[in-house]
């Protein structure tokens, strides 16, 4: 099969939607990013990459080793595309600056380096996660506040799977694309286009272990799919968990289905455990593009203006049907 390449990809998007080449290179460095980390995570053990690195993030998450070399992967990369004036990751708790000897660029970028973290020693999927905003002044040293705008701003998402095959999709708003890394070219070649989700689902994924902790409108709206044919759905549901939102996300959109991270009662002043602004809104700006919807239970993600850029949200996402039911439960 010919397809086409990444690059030659981001040639077509210039010359028939006027993609930005700023754009086209900072896309381009995101994937030599998820390229080097996609090596890492092949090698595994063999690289020394695998175990923990003694160090907690932002969040108070234990860090592991690959955590921390993929971030660096990611900013090292990015920096050097010259396309950002800023970037904001989930490892590090303050807006990252590009070095004083790189050129800035017009564009901000967030990103959860390595998604899935507690796969990553059982070699399991993982991801990375990247949300491209654009600067409203661009400025060498942004702030945390300069970050602050709604999903809808994104001009491109996306996120890169690292499981049997290493997979990068992506949007710019006009759909999603599907690329798969040819590992004896080191290519990303271009194999889907034009990615739907059904609107209705047979498949559900929400870590159940947290059942008695959930909010009403959730217990009652995962107890009516567990109900199956006898109950008011009448039709039974598979469940999925793999404990990694970029592969949750991939399978959705391959394969249909709904995701959830709710809030719940542990800690009230805590809104899920995902982040809004590298995990939800390129994940949601993705579901989206694919004919899907994204909500935390009352609004649309990808409307909600943040507060902080490290702040997290409810999530329910996938197919249409299944998550207007659920946000509708939220609202009696
Ligand atoms: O980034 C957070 C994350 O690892 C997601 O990728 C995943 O969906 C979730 O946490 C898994 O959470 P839990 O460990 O509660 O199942
Ligand atoms: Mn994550």
């Amino acid at each position: 099969m010919s397809t086409l390449s990444l690059s030659q990809y981001l040639c077509r998007e210039q010359q028939l939607h006027d993609l930005d080449p700023v754009l086209s290179r900072l896309i381009v460095s995101v994937s030599e990013a998820c390229k080097t980390i996609s090596f890492k995570v092949r090698n595994g053990a063999l690289a020394g990459v695998l175990g923990m690195a003694g160090s907690e993030n932002v969040q108070g998450e234990d860090q592991k080793k690959l955590d921390i070399i993929s971030n660096d992967i990611f900013v090292e990369a990015v920096a050097l595309s010259g396309s950002v004036c800023g970037m904001v990751s989930e490892e590090i708790p303050e807006v990252i600056p590009v070095p004083e000897d790189l050129p800035i660029g017009p564009y901000l970028i967030c990103f959860d380096p390595l998604d899935g973290s507690s796969n990553i020693d059982i070699n399991v999927s993982i991801g990375s996660i990247f949300s491209v905003l654009p600067a409203v002044r661009p400025k060498r040293e942004p702030v945390a506040e300069d970050f602050l705008m709604p999903g809808t701003k994104q001009v491109a998402a996306g996120y890169c799977m690292y499981g049997p095959q290493t997979q990068l999709v992506l949007t710019f708003g006009r759909g999603v694309v599907m690329f798969t890394l040819d590992p004896t070219t080191g290519t990303f070649m271009l194999t889907a286009e034009d990615v739907r989700v059904d609107r209705s689902a047979k498949e559900f994924a929400i870590n159940c272990s947290n059942m008695r902790h959930w909010e009403d409108p959730v217990k009652r709206y995962v107890a009516e799919l567990l109900e199956g044919k006898t109950g008011v759905r009448g039709k039974d549901f598979n469940m999925r968990w793999v404990a990694a939102m970029v592969a949750e996300v991939h399978r959705i959109l391959q394969r249909g289905g709904i995701f959830m991270y709710p809030r719940d009662h542990r800690d009230l002043t805590k809104p899920g455990k995902l982040r809004l602004m590298y995990e939800a809104n390129p994940m949601s700006m993705l579901m989206e593009n694919a004919g899907a919807a994204a909500t935390n239970g009352h609004q649309r993600i990808l409307d909600i203006v943040p507060e902080k850029i490290h702040q997290r949200v409810a999530v329910f996402l996938g197919a249409a049907d299944e998550v207007e039911r659920v946000t509708s439960y939220h609202a009696e």
